[in-house]
């Protein structure tokens, strides 16, 4: 495993991480194991949120951590009450606070390492978290050594142009960013990742295969065909070869699409690249693409040349 610098927080971080929202719910057991399968392959960096599985995947990531305190663990609030791109904003200092107590609780931690605001979508919705009293409960937090470093997630399915970051990252006030990047949404290489290392925060990538279903998404040539033809469809590419083409991604090989789509994420200077997994196994065939020079400079200026121009994230 190769580690990278985390921006600011200084912290020297897996190039792959952890994902941890599937799975804990469904087969807790199975979950441990991963984790611990996780660790095993030298992966030091696990994201979480008190969202996901209502709470379960801390209380078994904080089951499956025992004895493990050199793991960095990215919890999270989110200031809705629910993932959706229209949901409500329901965030407040008092919330806040609680959240990350009963993280803290549920992690059986006395730190959290990292805190994000989970999934902030507009600009209106983060200028009402910097200003409501949410921030200053994060940064409070940060100087009673509760939490080490703070920092925002997007939510991409609604702002693909990451106007949020973009707005967010200059100001300073951010630690860390959690954002998506993989080869069918690259809008944050050119727009983020500069402002990124000018202020020198540290960046998580979300979604490196597209939060792929089976059906769409880069988790097999099938399904990232799939995903093409729903961006065909709604305009986002053109209707014509290569596009419609079978062989449009076989310039990939000989990489599997899914090591291809990690290949893609870690060939840029992020911080870490954090994939959901649910078993041991699948861990082992991401463990393939860390492996430098990650994709050729061919095979990255075609994704660029094919891929670049999509400015919504469909799955
Ligand atoms: N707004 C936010 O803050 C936000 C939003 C989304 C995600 N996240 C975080 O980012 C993490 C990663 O995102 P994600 O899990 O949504 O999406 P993802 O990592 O892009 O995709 C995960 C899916 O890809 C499958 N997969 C992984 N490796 C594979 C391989 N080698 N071959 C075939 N399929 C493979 C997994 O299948 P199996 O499950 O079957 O193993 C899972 O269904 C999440 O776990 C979460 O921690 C944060």
């Amino acid at each position: 495993m190769r580690y990278r610098r985390l921006g600011r927080t200084g912290l020297n971080v897996s190039e792959l991480s952890f994902g941890a929202a599937r799975g804990a719910a469904q087969d807790p057991a199975q979950f441990i194991q991963t984790v611990h399968a996780v660790i095993g392959a030298g992966i030091n960096f696990i994201d979480t949120a008190e969202s996901y599985d209502d709470g379960l995947s801390e209380t078994v990531l904080g089951q499956a951590l025992v004895g493990h305190d050199e793991i960095l663990v990215e919890t999270k609030y989110r200031p809705y009450d629910s993932h959706a791109t229209d949901a409500h904003y329901t965030g407040s200092p008092q919330r806040l606070v609680a959240s990350a107590e009963e993280s803290l609780r549920r992690l059986r931690r006395d730190r959290l390492d990292i805190l994000l605001g989970h999934g902030i979508r507009s600009l209106a919705t983060l200028d009402r978290f910097m200003n409501d009293g949410c921030y200053d409960a994060m940064v409070k937090l940060r100087d009673q050594g509760k939490v080490r470093f703070i920092g925002i997630s997007e939510l991409s399915e609604g702002d693909g142009t990451h106007q949020v970051l973009q707005r967010a990252v200059p100001t300073g006030a951010f630690d860390v960013v959690m954002l998506t990047i993989n080869f069918l949404l690259q809008t944050a290489v050119e727009s983020v990742l500069p402002l990124c290392h000018q202020h020198d925060v540290g960046t998580v990538v979300m979604m490196p295969l597209n939060q792929a279903s089976k059906e769409s998404g880069l988790v097999s040539t099938t399904a990232a065909l799939e995903c093409v033809r729903r961006h065909v469809a709604e305009g986002n590419l053109p209707s014509r070869p290569p596009y419609t083409q079978a062989e449009l991604l076989d310039f990939l090989r000989p990489h599997s699409v899914p090591e291809a789509g990690l290949r893609y994420v870690l060939g840029h200077d992020v911080g870490t690249c954090c994939v959901g997994v649910r078993t041991a196994a699948r861990l082992q065939e991401n463990l393939r693409a860390v492996d430098p020079p990650y994709l050729g400079p061919a095979q990255m200026s075609r994704l660029r040349e094919l891929f670049s121009g999509i400015s919504r994230q469909v799955r």
